[in-house]
């Protein structure tokens, strides 16, 4: 089928034409529970009632302004996002994409340190272009194999300027990396001056039942990086940086400006988010819905051991590995026509919901999966 959209990515036969909370509709009336979140964006729901009514609001003041100006609403949403990553005396820049915010983010950690190369965890991603860009000849870009902490004396830190860490996903995979290969990397890459930073644009705002996915280990990044779930689906996202990061700039002359760099309208929205995270408890309800989600994943593994292999899961994000026969594509597409958008990739089936999902909408995947199965 040809469309006026060039194909960059497969996508399904279906127009979707509105959404709400956790459901969205096609234009043939049909009706989705989605556990994507969009692109793993909308941590409040589709259309959340009150960050359309601060959209509202927002747009009859302001939308755009100079990049020369202050801005109120920018200072106050800095302040909110520091506090939440406990980066007390920090700031943050705040751009449109994660892509975006990533690059800039190793574009510092590169200007800081002097030094050119950047480590990630093999499967984790950074971005959609620049830095992150997939490259077989990119030497700059080095892997670590996952978990493997014997690899992780086979580096020269010295050279690295900075280790991006992603907390969980790996480009929809759903990996969790060990505490404890984790905690080594971040010792050896801080003793030779190479910075952490950690890349929170889909684990972060509740996602993996704590603020930040970085959270779930005892480590202290320089940058972090945020962007979907900060706008709900609205294009906005943030690099922040700590106190110690914020001194070197008073010292080394770095620039840098696009046009909607710090844009009312998205820290409108991000404040919002922050704030309606707080109020609703989601973070500690997250944590218990993605419990009682992983348990009854659990139970489909024990019921199924000949056709899932693992399932993983941190609070809201979860997955199952099926075993190599077994057709995940027949699975997602049955889903899919009963109602229920999952994510795939390769063998894994992905659940990434709203954090105000139900028990009762939970419930509802899982005896759809058990009946596929
Ligand atoms: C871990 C991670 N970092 C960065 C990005 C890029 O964000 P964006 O698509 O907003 O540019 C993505 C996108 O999915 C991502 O998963």
């Amino acid at each position: 089928m040809t469309t006026p959209i060039i194909p960059f990515y497969k996508r399904l036969d279906k127009v979707i034409v509105k959404a709400k909370d956790c459901l969205i509709y096609d234009s043939e009336g049909n009706q989705y529970i989605d556990f994507e979140s969009g692109d793993w964006a909308a941590n409040l729901g589709h259309s959340n009632d009150r960050i359309i009514k601060v959209i509202q609001d927002q747009i009859e003041l302001i939308i755009h302004d100079g990049l020369q100006f202050r801005n109120k609403e920018a200072e106050d949403l800095s302040v909110a996002l520091l506090e939440i990553l406990r980066m007390p005396g920090g700031q943050s820049v705040f751009l449109n994409s994660g892509s975006e915010a990533v690059n800039l983010g190793i574009t510092l950690a590169k200007f800081f340190t002097k030094r050119n190369k950047v480590l990630k965890i093999d499967q984790s991603f950074i971005s959609a272009y620049g830095h992150g860009q997939i490259s077989v000849d990119n030497e700059r870009l080095l892997n670590i194999p996952i978990d493997k902490i014997d690899a992780i004396s086979q580096y020269d830190f010295q050279q690295i300027a900075a280790f991006v860490f992603e907390p969980g996903n790996s480009k929809g995979l759903i990996q969790f990396p060990t505490a404890e290969f984790v905690e080594t990397l971040a010792i050896a890459i801080k003793k030779s001056g190479c910075l952490l930073i950690a890349n929170e644009v889909t684990t972060g705002f509740g996602r993996t039942g704590k603020w930040f996915a970085s959270q779930h280990y005892t480590i202290k990044p320089d940058i972090i990086i945020t962007g979907k779930g900060l706008g709900n689906g609205y294009p906005i996202s943030a690099v922040s940086i700590t106190d110690r990061i914020s001194i070197m700039f008073e010292q080394d002359n770095f620039r840098y400006a696009q046009s909607h760099q710090n844009d009312p309208l998205g820290f409108a929205i991000g404040l919002a988010v922050i704030k309606t995270i707080q109020e609703l408890g989601l973070i500690k309800s997250s944590l218990e819905k993605g419990e009682y989600f992983r348990e009854a994943l659990n139970n489909l593994q024990s019921k199924y051991p000949e056709k899932i292999k693992e399932t993983r899961a941190r609070g809201l994000m979860l997955a199952i590995e099926f075993h190599a026969p077994v057709d995940v594509e027949e699975i997602y597409d049955q889903l899919l026509v009963g109602g229920f958008i999952t994510g795939i990739k390769n063998k894994t089936l992905r659940f990434m919901p709203p954090l105000v999902i139900t028990k009762t909408d939970i419930d509802k995947l899982i005896n759809s999966i058990d009946n596929i199965l």
